[in-house]
């Protein structure tokens, strides 16, 4: 099974909040679902783990929505701190089995892998929090018996990326015991993040965690500390293709798609 993971798109249709996003960002989007579309064998499912829009207004949803038609893959998806949770649950409400309750949280079994969709918005804060009920989510499912692998996706990285900047503005609360949570846990699990703009990927608790890298704006490696504004850099846009065997192992491709080189948006705005 191949995955593709996206992350950090922020479309937008009237203006963008955010510093530095590219202003073709849809034509951007646009390419790299022709790209998905076109890839050889294909892409079962595509993953977009948050910030999908900028401002999370429903005609930027409705844009994304129209944008990811192209695509034949099964579509998953999970909100960021730039979206508004009630309108990505409206956008999604007819492809996404969303739960009951003011989290956008859900589970879906396809080609035979467990995705468990995480909610870590803490809306109104660039920052992510996991409370006690989401915290309690994850675990009752995580110790439901399940055959095959397990993917978890979530917006904020749990880990300390070394990257100070965004370190402090990650995942500020549940971090610790969904790390115990996860060292628990027996069997084939990864997860899927954003939010840092820059793909990373890492060990975290036993866990394979990858973050996808961001076709709005990418950021530099920083790991000095203290933490400073991050330094965007034109360095090549790439998602990520997980080739997923039946033992539920996988190896991970940046693929690499060619976006146009227009100046990005002067607008200041907040960040990541
Ligand atoms: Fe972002």
């Amino acid at each position: 099974m191949l995955i593709g993971h996206l992350s950090d798109i922020h479309l937008f249709v009237r203006k963008p909040d955010s510093t530095f996003i590219r202003p073709d960002i849809a034509d951007a989007l646009q390419r790299i679902v022709a790209d998905i579309a076109a890839f050889v064998p294909a892409i079962d499912i595509v993953v977009l783990t948050g910030d999908l829009t900028d401002c999370g207004a429903k005609e930027d949803y409705a844009l994304l929505r129209e944008l990811l038609a192209p695509l034949s893959a099964k579509v998953l998806a999970i909100p960021g701190n730039h979206d508004l949770r009630a309108n990505f649950r409206r956008a999604f409400n007819d492809i996404l089995p969303f739960e009951e309750g003011e989290s956008a949280q859900y589970e879906v079994v396809h080609g035979g892998t467990r995705f468990l969709a995480l909610d870590t918005v803490d809306e109104g804060n660039v920052a992510g929090r996991l409370c006690p009920q989401r915290l309690a989510w994850v675990e009752k499912k995580l110790a439901e018996p399940f055959a095959g692998p397990t993917t978890i996706l979530m917006h904020h990285p749990p880990n300390v990326s070394g990257i100070a900047f965004f370190d402090n503005i990650g995942l500020v609360e549940g971090a610790g015991e969904f790390g115990r949570m996860i060292a628990r846990h027996r069997g084939s699990l990864n997860i899927m993040c954003g939010h840092i703009h820059r793909p990373t990927q890492a060990l975290w608790n036993g866990a394979f965690l990858a973050v996808a890298g961001s076709p709005a704006f990418q950021t530099d490696l920083d790991l000095q500390v203290p933490a400073v504004d991050p330094t965007v850099v034109d360095i090549p846009y790439a998602y990520f293709v997980y080739n997923r065997t039946g033992d539920g192992n996988f190896s991970v491709h940046p693929r690499y798609v060619a976006l146009s080189d227009r100046t990005r948006s002067p607008c200041a705005g907040v960040g990541p």
